[in-house]
């Protein structure tokens, strides 16, 4: 047996990196439909496919470039009962809608690997639906962490530059991490803790062009971690 010298360890050490380094669109070509991952965006703004909905699809279309093993669906939860005070035990009240359960088999589903959460900046913090929601996947926490080892990022949409993104995105993080998710913030260029947009600009947050860059490259880190993982 030829022993390797620590030259050829080298040599065989930056191939193998080289090839993980590959675009992920050239590993997709020798995939089949079964290798689908699924990122589902929650928009957590109460104004159905408003800016944090349009942010939101942007970061999803960013997602699906990366490769076509990438699914992508948005969710808005605009229009939906989500009765936060149930995470505390608080029963509804006879008759009161309540919408959670049925978000529950779409967020648990094994092919769902990612989850973007995007809300809009409230007084510097999530919006009241984000909160809820958010407080309501303790039915997650206490049972069994079917959010545990998905991939998660987080994008916030404010009416002005620096309308506090950055602390609103740190918020909902948090909440993430509890639940055992793997969360990224947006990839370079510019890594910083998630999408920052703001929808004040002229024109629309279609016109943001550095909000709409940490949005596409959430949508990238997330596609990318779920397929190193994978
Ligand atoms: C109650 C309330 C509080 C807000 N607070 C902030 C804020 O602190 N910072 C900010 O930049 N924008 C703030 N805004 C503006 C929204 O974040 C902004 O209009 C956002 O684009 C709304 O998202 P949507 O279009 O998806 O509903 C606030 C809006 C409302 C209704």
């Amino acid at each position: 047996m030829k022993a390797i010298t620590r030259r050829d360890f080298v040599r065989t050490s930056v191939a193998a990196s080289a090839l993980a380094a590959t675009d992920f669109h050239a590993a997709s070509a020798e995939t089949t439909a079964s290798d689908q991952f699924r990122i589902v965006a929650i928009s957590c703004s109460p104004r159905p496919g408003k800016t944090t909905a349009t942010s939101l699809q942007i970061c999803l279309a960013a997602a699906q470039k990366v490769s076509e093993r990438i699914e992508a669906e948005l969710i808005e939860l605009a229009g939906l009962k989500i009765n936060g005070n149930v995470a505390a035990g608080i029963p509804l009240d006879p008759g009161e809608k309540d919408d959670f359960p049925s978000l529950v088999p779409k967020l648990t589903d094994p092919r769902v690997r990612g989850i973007i959460i995007g809300t809009p900046v409230y007084f510097s913090n999530m919006s009241s639906l984000c909160k809820a929601f958010l407080d309501r996947c303790i039915a997650f926490y206490r049972d069994d962490l079917a959010l545990s080892n998905k991939v998660a990022g987080v994008l916030a949409v404010g009416g002005t530059r620096n309308g506090g993104q950055e602390v609103t995105v740190q918020s909902v993080c948090a909440s993430l991490s509890c639940q055992e998710m793997i969360v990224v913030g947006n990839g370079r260029p510019g890594a910083r803790f998630g999408a920052t947009v703001w929808s004040g600009a002229e024109g629309g947050v279609t016109k943001d062009e550095i909000g709409l860059g940490t949005v596409r490259n959430l949508g990238r880190r997330v596609a990318e971690t779920i397929l190193r993982m994978a």
